[in-house]
């Protein structure tokens, strides 16, 4: 298997968005607060943010409407977003000040490179991917965030019984999901009364969501994939 580190194949592409000045100046002034900079050595978590704590990671977060109302709904829990698109790290920027928010981290990055290179063995106790891009194309499924070495990669950053959380609405990005874990013997089903109550499991409606919805996507419960992880065989 290639290592993740070596894939050509991006889950996105940059495109020279358009970012506004107060975004831009968050990216400036906030950053340094609330982000942590790319390197490619392991950090701890607990001294990132002062604390141990049940901790997310949220993988796309967007423009982080969804990702800061989780982190305000759960003081005790930290949330760490990974995200490529500058105008979503400069508006989720400027909320978490306005928020006085110190549960949120963010690092500007393609999660693939940060789980490689900065995140320790079981450092989560939930990976969120919110409505990632479903790359519809046949000829672009191999872009599909949800890959089978993806997926052994968060194997290895989540703890025993940690959950791991999609949200589509793609059938066919539900179904590929669905394949893909249904392959590796890490993660199982969780039974849906389990989640209801579990503050990990938290999934506030999102922009791609509330998108979908208006194109008229179907979004029900076939489209919410939640997985445990299992412990390891000795
Ligand atoms: C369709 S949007 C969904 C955003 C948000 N989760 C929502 O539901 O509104 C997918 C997001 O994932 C981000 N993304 C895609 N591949 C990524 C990667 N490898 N690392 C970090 N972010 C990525 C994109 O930049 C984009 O903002």
């Amino acid at each position: 298997m290639v290592p993740s580190h070596l894939r050509k194949v991006r889950s996105f592409v940059r495109r020279p968005g358009r970012i506004t000045k107060a975004q831009q100046r968050a990216l400036t002034t906030l950053l340094p607060r609330w982000g942590i900079p790319y390197g490619e050595s392991k950090i701890d978590l607990d001294e990132v943010f002062g604390r141990r704590a049940p901790r997310v990671l949220d993988i796309g977060f967007g423009d982080g409407e969804a990702l800061l109302t989780s982190a305000v709904n759960h003081p005790s829990i930290d949330y760490l977003g990974v995200e490529v698109h500058e105008p979503g790290i400069g508006h989720l920027l400027m909320l978490i000040e306005k928020a006085g928010l110190d549960n949120i981290r963010i690092i500007g990055r393609d999660v693939v490179d940060v789980i490689d290179h900065m995140i320790e063995d079981r450092a989560f106790d939930a990976v969120n991917v919110f409505f990632p891009d479903p790359w519809p194309k046949k000829r672009h499924h191999k872009r599909r965030l949800v890959q089978p070495e993806f997926v052994a990669a968060l194997a290895r950053i989540l703890v025993d019984g940690g959950l791991f959380h999609v949200a589509t609405d793609w059938a066919d990005y539900a179904e590929h999901t669905r394949e893909v874990l249904a392959r590796c013997s890490d993660f199982t089903p969780v039974a849906a009364e389990e989640l209801a109550s579990d503050p990990l499991a938290f999934r506030p409606p999102t922009k791609f969501e509330r998108r979908g919805l208006r194109l008229d996507h179907v979004i029900d419960e076939q489209y919410y994939i939640v997985r445990r992880r299992l412990q390891p065989r000795s």
